[in-house]
């Protein structure tokens, strides 16, 4: 591990090497997924001989196995695979009790998937906005929202009074891989009656430090249940659709498995409709092997981030990402914010470094939800987060001569007002 205090990041690439750089094709990708394929090429192989001999591809040892190990990684009792992370929400929902017809509130920054699953419910999805330093969940904006908008009726249930519904559930969203300010809205969730469930999608393996425990927690260990994905991309990622669901309450998981299987108890005896929503074997097996090098991807993830942190902290016009006290990222992005984003990113474009944005369009302003009617401004911390964050490149892969050239071509953009 490299000694930060004796690290002194060489800004000194000239202009003439950095187009040299670029041209000569050294981009820089925002994210590497072949290099940790190769390091694991034989594992991976020898895996897959084994599933090609046992033709046990749908369920079996492997997928049992990798779920035993990644309950344990997030320190739940149970952990369910299912087809992908949209799935696997979409079943903690169901499986915690949400119901058609029940409103269920998480933010706008989202990707589509964590409202989409609310809606596959048959629930309806509402919105409270972010906090500008995290991009996370407003503990204040969802209290405001509860106290605003909800009351109890004679059953005790806790309803939106203009929409006339229930209020179910909240879905904080870990975004970026920090964890949301989770014990202000479990004690909201308390008082008012509110299942919890994790979108967790970017976060595997980051911690937020709960004080009613006085102790570190595992993200997707702190609400009811919550929602993993493996798309390729992500920290723990497979080689195709996975995801999964975790939680500590053995009969939300009997649900969930059940769920995900066609509403099976055992073979051709079904207890519900439910779907074709299993993790396959293979994924399972690709899994487990990637799980055993997660804690060491998303340590070198954090010390990418902190050379971006050095390296950008000082920029003109940049801001770094802000770390909340209490919680320990996994860095599933690394995201600055700038109100020159747009020009920046394509400068980087220019020299070869690929970004992204995450997300251009916060959902309540997207097509497919414009008939909620959510107007411009309704939610102007995630709207002005749309218009201003980057997606720098991040992944264990990355090599710390990529960041600093990232950050050179920042610096001396930033610095000089213009494109070089
Ligand atoms: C925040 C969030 N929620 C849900 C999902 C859905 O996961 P999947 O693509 O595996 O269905 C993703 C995946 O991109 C995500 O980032």
């Amino acid at each position: 591990m490299s000694d930060k205090r004796h690290y002194e990041p060489d800004l000194s690439t000239s202009r003439e090497e950095e187009t040299a750089l670029a041209s000569l094709g050294q981009k820089v990708p925002f994210l590497d997924l072949s290099a940790s394929h190769l390091e694991l090429e034989e594992e991976l192989v020898a895996m897959f001989r084994r599933a090609l001999k046992t033709a046990d591809f749908i369920g079996g040892s492997m997928v049992d196995g990798f779920e035993k190990d990644f309950a344990a990684f997030c320190e739940t009792n149970y952990c369910v695979g299912a087809g992908n992370g949209t799935d696997a929400l979409r079943f903690a929902l169901i499986g915690a009790g949400v119901s058609p017809g029940d409103i269920v509130v998480t933010v706008p920054n989202t990707f589509i998937a964590t409202t989409e699953a609310i809606s596959q419910v048959g629930a309806t999805p509402d919105f409270v906005d972010v906090l500008e330093a995290t991009s996370n969940m407003d503990p204040e904006k969802l209290g405001e929202y509860l106290e605003a908008c909800c009351s109890f009726d004679k059953s005790g249930a806790l309803i939106h009074r203009q929409k006339g519904r229930r209020v179910a559930a909240v879905v904080p969203v870990h975004l970026y891989g920090q964890p949301a300010d989770m014990e202000p809205i479990l004690s909201l969730a308390q008082k008012y009656g509110l299942l919890v469930i994790e979108d967790a999608c970017q976060a595997h393996g980051a911690q937020y430090f709960s004080t009613r425990e006085n102790g570190w927690k595992k993200a997707g260990s702190l609400g009811k249940a919550a929602a993993f994905s493996f798309y390729p991309g992500k920290n723990l990622g497979a080689c195709g659709e996975a995801g999964a669901v975790v939680t500590n309450d053995a009969d939300l998981a009997a649900r969930v498995a059940m769920l995900r299987n066609h509403g099976q108890s055992r073979k051709y005896h079904h207890e519900m409709e439910g779907y074709n929503g299993r993790l396959d074997a293979i994924q399972a097996g690709i899994l487990r092997a990637k799980l055993k090098r997660l804690p060491a991807w998303n340590q070198q993830r954090s010390e990418l981030a902190a050379l971006y942190g050095e390296l950008l902290g000082e920029t003109p016009g940049v801001r770094v990402p802000f770390v909340a006290p209490g919680t320990r990222p996994v860095w599933h992005l690394y995201v600055i914010g700038s109100t020159r984003r747009d020009a920046l990113r394509r400068h980087l474009e220019d020299n070869g470094v690929e970004t992204g944005l995450h997300y251009p369009v916060p959902l309540h302003r997207q097509n497919c939800y414009l008939p909620m009617q959510f107007g411009a401004g309704s939610f102007p911390v995630a709207e002005k987060a749309a218009s201003h964050l980057l997606s720098l490149p991040m992944g264990p892969s990355l090599a710390r001569r990529q960041v600093e050239r990232v950050c050179s071509l920042i610096r001396r953009f930033m610095e000089n007002g213009r494109s070089l």
